[in-house]
């Protein structure tokens, strides 16, 4: 995996939305894979403002979204639906019917699987994937476990993602189910970029990239993909090259 460490998040939005930007103006119908959370929202606003600027068009793009929770109104204001028409679809020219999501409310989940599935088939594989990564090394929603995981099902959050992300959830608790894109599937993406920020996600950083490749650090399943760029600011940085800590 090749490695990039810039100053600040600033920094990597505008490298990692110029790389988007530059990728669409070579394949106009590019299938992208997005994540939501804070880590590409940098990103996403270096794709606005060039959009605004007229240097990029979103019209033909297709895209594909890592995950949704269960049991919450698509509507609801913590959807990551609502959260993408916010901080992204919005504000470029893609049209809403380009943009796909997992159902997190569908009642068979195995037929929903399928059918995200079959949509990513029909639209060419994605060929540019974007991700964050939690702080216990997660990707999308697939959490540590006993085995890395194939294409989308519905995913128990742990403690770790239900502290992260409960803070966003002022009017309900945050759910405790999502539908995600399993690992497997996440491989598939031809290209991958992965944008992690902050002192807190330093040890998954490290137990992705330097650590052996196993379920219990879901992003370790990266080591084995031919085309991953990760961006880092220094803090993310700050436990590369050095020893494991001692287990406690
Ligand atoms: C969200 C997703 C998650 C986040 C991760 C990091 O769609 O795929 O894996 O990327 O939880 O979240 P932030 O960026 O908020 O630290």
């Amino acid at each position: 995996m090749k490695v990039i460490v810039l100053e600040d998040a600033a920094a990597i939005g505008r490298a990692v939305g110029d790389i988007v930007c530059n990728f669409i103006a070579q394949k106009p119908d590019a299938v992208l894979g997005l994540a939501t959370g804070s880590s590409p929202v940098p990103a996403y606003q270096r794709m606005i403002a060039r959009r605004r600027a007229g240097e990029a068009s979103f019209r033909d793009v297709t895209t594909f979204n890592l995950d949704e929770y269960c049991d919450l109104p698509a509507e609801h204001k913590n959807s990551y639906r609502t959260f993408m028409r916010e901080e992204l679809f919005s504000q470029i020219d893609i049209p809403l019917g380009n943009t796909n999501f997992l159902d997190g409310n569908c009642a068979d989940e195995a037929a929903e699987s399928a059918r995200f599935s079959r949509a990513i088939e029909a639209a060419g594989g994605i060929d540019l994937q974007i991700l964050g990564i939690g702080r216990n090394g997660h990707i999308g929603f697939n959490e540590p476990g006993e085995a890395f995981t194939g294409d989308a099902y519905k995913v128990a959050l742990t403690p770790s993602t239900i502290a992260a992300n409960s803070p966003y959830f002022v009017d309900r608790p945050m759910p405790r189910y999502a539908m995600t894109m399993g690992v497997g599937q996440i491989l598939q993406a031809r290209k991958i970029i992965l944008v992690a920020t902050g002192a807190a996600k330093a040890e998954a950083v490290r137990a992705m990239l330097e650590g052996e490749v196993t379920p219990l650090c879901p992003a370790s399943a990266l080591q084995g993909h031919p085309d991953v760029t990760v961006y880092l600011d220094p803090a993310a940085a700050g436990l590369l090259g050095k020893n494991p800590p001692a287990p406690s």
